[in-house]
């Protein structure tokens, strides 16, 4: 494992890899890496012949009232973690680095960045796009792997790399769980033990969702109730949305048919949780 802090011994390093003929897998964090992240790396180790992982708090994606300074932080634990994991490289630039003068350019994406999180945090989904356009000019030729569990920065991304022509194959991953159904994230940590038992919620209301429309439901405001009903018995998390949209407009249809994906965001004290699942409704 090579920790490397440049771009220029990025681009050195893996122009070196690619001209031995072996193929890179690039999985991008912004570190605090847990089982879910594993799984990423797993993933690239697997298909690839070259895993390099970014640990990179991006301040570009977070507005000026959300976590930036407190998100947490450990690069030797995220090193040992890629490490047991089978990662070759990690890229851990310091801010200076990916940004050394105020940022002019940004890539954003209509559409599939606007409703949802675009509607609850609306810089965000650029700051994403931006930074994953610069990480993958950084990394070249690629295969990415990201988590479902951010199903519509996975939806941004994609279409970001189709639109732009991006040489980077998408390659979106199962959500990775704790035994009671919560999704992993980095945020987790955030959740005092009350918050903790009461977050179960979400992965719970999804499957009340998911069961529902596998049963033959074809009214989104009635899938959606079931969701907010269910979330609303949590005393601590207060919703920001439940919705019921097509899985790959995510927007929300006249009446469910195809691929459906339900989507929840709750705040828990300081830590906003977000989780999806998906269903496949009856034409
Ligand atoms: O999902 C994340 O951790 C981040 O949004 C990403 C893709 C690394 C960009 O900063």
């Amino acid at each position: 494992m090579k920790v490397l802090t440049t771009i220029a011994d990025v681009r050195t390093t893996l122009h070196a890899e690619r001209a031995a003929g072996r193929s890179v897998g690039f999985v991008p964090t912004m570190g605090a890496l847990h089982d879910g992240h594993k799984s990423l790396l797993l993933a690239s180790v697997a298909d690839n012949d070259v895993t390099i992982a970014s640990v990179f708090v991006n301040p570009l994606q977070f507005a000026p009232d959300e976590d930036l300074a407190a998100y947490p932080r450990d690069l030797d634990a995220d090193v040992a973690l890629a490490t047991s994991a089978g990662a070759d490289y990690v890229f851990a630039p310091s801010v200076d680095e990916m940004y050394p003068e105020p940022i002019e350019t940004t890539v954003s994406v209509s559409g599939v960045s606007e409703p949802l999180d675009g509607q609850s945090r609306p810089t965000h989904f650029a700051g994403v796009a931006t930074v994953v356009t610069k990480l993958f000019s950084i990394i070249g030729p690629c295969s990415a792997y990201f988590g479902e569990k951010d199903f519509q920065q996975l939806a941004v991304i994609r279409k970001m790399s189709l639109d732009l022509s991006l040489d980077v194959s998408v390659v979106g991953c199962v959500t990775h769980r704790e035994p009671d159904g919560l999704a992993m994230s980095s945020r987790n940590r955030y959740l005092t033990d009350e918050e903790r038992s009461e977050s179960v919620v979400l992965s719970q209301a999804l499957d009340m969702a998911v069961e529902a429309i596998e049963a033959g439901q074809t009214d989104p405001a009635v899938v959606r109730r079931l969701m907010v009903d269910h979330l609303a018995t949590s005393t601590l998390g207060t919703l920001d949305y439940a919705e019921v949209v097509d899985a790959r407009t995510l927007r929300t249809p006249e009446r469910l048919r195809g691929e459906i994906r339900c989507l929840v965001a709750l705040q828990f004290g300081k830590a906003r949780l977000i989780d999806n699942k998906g269903a496949t409704a009856a034409n």
